[in-house]
């Protein structure tokens, strides 16, 4: 896809290119990873709704001068389960992944049963999920076993 047209962002020097984001979900993606803008110090770039051979349409997200660990990165694959990542170093494509779901996340999403251990004000503990299902996505609460669903996760993160 080194075409022109492609071309809407430059091509970045340092960070991390999400590729192939279902369209709409760039924002979705960011939220996943912590970034809300709020924080300065590094780069987004995001590109929405762009022509893709494999998808029809897609988002892109692109990071400059943030750390993001392959874990982190891998947690996009909840609400993007087709997105690529590209790790740029000088200008190139040093590394190249699909994300996958991991078996278990541990302390990213909040339980959405309020009675849950883990929401207890005096007993703060990381939550832990557990991954039944990956299509359609199905997570259990370790504690309490409450399912969680990909509308669950979306309305987390403030986007359903
Ligand atoms: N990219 C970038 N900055 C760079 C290098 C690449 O922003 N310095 C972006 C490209 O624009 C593209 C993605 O990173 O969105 C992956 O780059 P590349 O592997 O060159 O593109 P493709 O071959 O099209 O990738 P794929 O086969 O994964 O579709
Ligand atoms: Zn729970």
């Amino acid at each position: 896809m080194s075409s022109k047209r492609e071309l809407i962002i430059s091509k970045i020097r340092d960070g991390v290119v999400i590729d192939h984001i279902p369209a709409g979900r760039a924002l979705l993606v960011l939220r996943l990873l912590g970034i809300s803008g709020r924080e300065g110090g590094f780069r987004v770039a995001l590109v929405m709704n762009v022509e893709s051979r494999k998808l029809g349409i897609k988002d892109i997200v692109k990071i400059e001068g943030r750390e993001l660990t392959k874990d982190e990165l891998n947690l996009v694959a909840l609400v993007a389960p087709t997105a690529t990542v590209n790790i740029i170093r000088d200008y190139e494509v040093i590394s190249k992944f699909k994300v996958a779901i991991p078996d278990v996340i541990e302390g990213l999403l909040k339980c959405k049963n309020p009675r849950c251990i883990t929401n207890q004000q005096r007993e703060p503990i990381r939550s832990r999920f557990r991954v039944l299902s990956r299509e359609p996505l199905k997570l259990v609460c370790d504690y309490c076993g409450t399912i969680h669903e990909l509308n669950d996760i979306e309305k987390y993160f403030g986007l359903a």
